[in-house]
């Protein structure tokens, strides 16, 4: 059989455990994928970095569009993050070269993903991103396919690995967020630029991303009402916990009476609900469908096995031929619908 053929487009946290799976259980892969999954090509900023894994056997591309567009890649696995520079242009060209994308990268998807899913249409290919949102949780194919039967009426969740370790150890253990601030980082938690993470950017871009899967709209992530976690003061932790509660960092879309409203921002949440017993990087999601009644599903949310776990699923899907797109051009009628921070002056 043809084997599948990864090009990797950066070996940081995420690249490395995705190489990790890969080394260490090709039987697995090829059994689940219905053919070998193997990996031709990486490509990383520096070459001589020692990544804790091996890569003797593939070829080096220090650009990562010249990756791309490699006879020997099947599928861009972008996991450089950043939301334009090298991962959109890898993905263009992947596009544009007849390739899959697979990527966990929702800054560059919540801001460019409707353009680039049209263009993966219009060209036969596909982007896949279960990655993107809430880690190893599998979101994404719950929603697409699990709940596909179901209109969606609301997604609750705390989508912020970093954000939701910040404010539980700041709660347990009583340490100042600059601690654990540095804790999260080593843990590989943060985006490169961490005042996405506890500005809520990175939580909001997942948001928007589960929203248009969900209602069928577009990517609209400017369309998302933001709040971080920086003005959350141990006091603050401590007076909801007086009242029974816990502040997370929640997200929360449904359609209202005055359009699809989008929501990112800490909220009080009852100490002893599911949301409220989440400790550590753990993510949890709340999906509500009409015919299913009520959905929760709780994971890790940020880290090397989660992330990669979640990246592999998408590779195996392409090793077996699925080929249906995630999201592309919304259903007719549901194009208009306005959150609130359009319609609410
Ligand atoms: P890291 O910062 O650990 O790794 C980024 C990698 O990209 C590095 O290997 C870096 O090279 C490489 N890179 C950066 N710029 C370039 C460039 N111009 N050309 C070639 N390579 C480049 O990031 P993560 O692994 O944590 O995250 C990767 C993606 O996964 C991001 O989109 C992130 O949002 C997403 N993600 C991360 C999660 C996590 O828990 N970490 C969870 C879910 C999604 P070098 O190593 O040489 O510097
Ligand atoms: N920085 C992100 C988080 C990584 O902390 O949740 C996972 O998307």
């Amino acid at each position: 059989t043809t084997p599948l053929r990864l090009g990797i487009a950066g070996l940081g946290t995420v690249g490395a455990g995705v190489l990790k799976i890969v080394q260490s259980r090709a039987n697995l892969l090829a059994q689940r994928g219905g053919r070998p999954v193997v990996v031709t090509a990486v490509s990383a900023r520096s070459r001589g970095k020692d990544r804790g894994v091996d890569l003797s056997g593939y070829a080096w591309e220090d650009d990562p569009v010249a990756l791309a567009r490699r006879d020997d890649v099947d599928v861009l696995v972008e996991l450089m993050g950043g939301s334009d520079g090298p991962a959109k242009a890898a993905t263009e060209a992947a596009l544009a070269a007849g390739k899959d994308v697979v990527t966990a990268n929702k800054a560059m998807l919540a801001i460019h993903g409707q353009t680039l899913a049209e263009t993966a249409e219009a060209a036969g290919r596909v982007i896949r991103f279960e990655a993107a949102v809430a880690g190893g949780i599998p979101v994404v194919k719950a929603l697409t396919e699990g709940l596909a039967g179901n209109q969606i009426a609301r997604i609750m969740g705390v989508m912020n690995g970093t954000c939701n370790y910040i404010l539980t150890r700041m709660e347990r253990d009583g340490l100042p967020y600059e601690t654990v601030f540095e804790e999260a980082q080593a843990l590989g938690y943060l985006e490169a630029d961490p005042t996405l993470d506890v500005g809520g950017i990175d939580a909001g871009h997942k948001l928007s991303l589960l929203t248009a899967i969900a209602f069928g709209t577009r990517v609209d992530f400017d369309a998302v009402e933001l709040e971080g976690i920086e003005r959350i003061s141990i006091v603050d932790i401590r007076h909801a916990a007086d009242m029974g509660f816990r502040i997370k960092l929640l997200g929360v879309a449904q359609m209202t009476g005055r359009g699809l409203e989008q929501r990112m921002s800490p909220c009080l949440v009852p100490a002893q609900s599911p949301l409220g017993q989440l400790e550590g990087a753990t993510n949890m999601v709340v999906l509500e469908g009409d015919a299913v009644g009520q959905i929760v599903l709780r994971g890790a949310g940020a880290g090397e096995g989660p992330t990669a776990s979640a990246v592999m699923s998408d590779v195996i899907d392409i090793a077996r031929g699925y080929r249906v797109a995630t999201f592309g051009q919304p259903a007719a009628g549901l194009e208009s619908a306005r959150p609130a921070r359009a319609t609410v002056a």
